[in-house]
């Protein structure tokens, strides 16, 4: 692939008009992504024409309509209404739908953030159109070698098919480079999603979901939905056991995710009554700043997810992975991640030793909240090297 069979834009009239940036958000981790980048986009508009487009992956209020709300994201200018499926007919109703997108909008480039489904899904679109649709790829190059989740398969297609990579930290750097994609496409950045993090943290001081719920400290929170963890009827159950001996010590507040919820009930989980003092306390989706509130003052958090190893390490809370490898090593090296697995023993006491212990290590340099802001100088450059030099609302021109 070379970026020049891919150049945007092209001479005479589209000369000096602003890049066409179509940006793509599907899915819950996928908003506090997108939120910093179009928000830096949009300060510029003599340079970018900035939209989203929603894929629907995630639909309803509490996984995706409250983080538009919360974060300040602009209603997006396109909404696919895909819904959830198999993963095979869910990315196919993806590309279909956007390819419509593609052929009537001929955005100069289009922006995916992450490794959902609606990643993987555009991306493969854009490259395909005639000329093709040039990707970038935002927190790219992140591995866990485990091909059994579906987020890798999706990370290293993505990585294979953009013009542009992004990257949060050395360790990406090198799993791209080992993969053969030359040095000049990678850009490390910094974290988006530690963009919106430290932006946000301030606000969610305010939330009063402590009172809601009744939740007091010492409380430790869980977030459970990886098909590893909730689909393996054995690997649920131990997980589940696990968590009682824990919370025998300290009470659980755990936000159910629906895809938890459909396997807990087909598989017969029950956790009981919801003890306020002790044991598991189910409740439903939060949104970002309630949850935010809540992780801040953990006293642990136990998680499968990948942003959440990300926030505990800036928050400085510490953070049991309920998984037996991670694509962000960074959070374990210099963070305060560690992994667990499934294993009742190691997850309790792991669990037992934090909560005597406390916290922690230190994050990244990059990880500063400014990473959107990289980002955007990146595509200014681009911009000025493709249309020639830009002249400022002010009248003065830029480099
Ligand atoms: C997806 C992402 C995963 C991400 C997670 C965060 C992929 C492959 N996986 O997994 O990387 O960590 O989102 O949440 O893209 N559902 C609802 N309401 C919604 C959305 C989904 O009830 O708004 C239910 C669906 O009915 C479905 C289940 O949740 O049964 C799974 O949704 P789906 O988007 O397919 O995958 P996730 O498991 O959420």
């Amino acid at each position: 692939m070379t970026t020049s069979r891919r150049r945007p834009g092209g001479g005479g009239t589209a000369r000096r008009r602003p890049f066409r940036l179509l940006l793509v958000a599907g899915a819950r981790p996928n908003f506090m992504k997108i939120a910093p980048l179009l928000r830096e986009f949009r300060k510029r508009p003599d340079l970018f024409h900035a939209r989203l487009v929603h894929t629907g992956q995630h639909y309803d209020e509490l996984m995706s309509d409250v983080f538009f709300e919360e974060l300040e994201i602009p209603p997006p200018a396109i909404h696919l209404g895909v819904g959830s499926s198999s993963h095979a007919v869910q990315t196919a109703r993806i590309m279909e739908a956007f390819e419509k997108v593609l052929v009537k909008e001929r955005p100069d480039w289009i922006v995916v953030v992450g490794d959902v489904n609606s990643t993987l899904a555009c991306a493969v679109v854009a490259c395909k159109m005639t000329p093709p649709v040039p990707v970038a790829h935002v927190e790219a190059g992140l591995r866990s070698r485990d091909r059994t989740m579906p987020e890798e398969i999706n990370r290293i297609v993505t990585d294979a098919l953009s013009d542009l990579l992004f990257t949060t930290s050395p360790d990406a750097d090198r799993n791209l480079i080992a993969e053969g994609v030359e040095r000049r496409r990678i850009r490390r950045v910094g974290n988006v999603m530690i963009d919106t993090l430290r932006r946000f943290v301030r606000r969610s001081d305010d939330s009063d979901v402590m009172q809601r719920l009744e939740i007091a400290p010492p409380y430790a929170l869980l977030t459970l939905h990886r098909p590893s963890n909730v689909d393996d009827p054995g690997a649920l159950r131990r997980i589940f056991a696990a968590l009682r001996a824990l919370g025998r010590e300290v009470p659980i507040i755990f936000p159910v995710h629906p895809r938890t919820l459909a396997r807990m009930e087909e598989l017969g989980v029950r956790l009981g009554a919801p003890p306020v003092k002790r044991g598991l306390r189910m409740v439903g989706p939060l949104g970002y700043l309630d949850f935010l509130h809540l992780q801040k003052r953990a006293a642990l958090v136990l998680t499968d997810s990948g942003g959440i190893q990300e926030e505990t390490t800036i928050l400085g809370v510490p953070c049991l992975t309920l998984r037996e490898n991670t694509e962000r090593p960074i959070t374990i090296t210099r963070g305060t991640n560690r992994l667990v697995g499934s294993d009742p023993g190691r997850i309790v006491a792991s669990g037992r030793r934090i909560l005597r212990r406390g916290p922690a290590r230190r994050p990244s340099r990059l990880w500063d909240g400014r990473a959107a802001v990289r980002i955007a100088a990146i595509f200014r450059r681009i911009h000025e090297r493709v249309r020639g030099r830009t002249v400022a609302p002010g009248g003065a021109r830029r480099a």
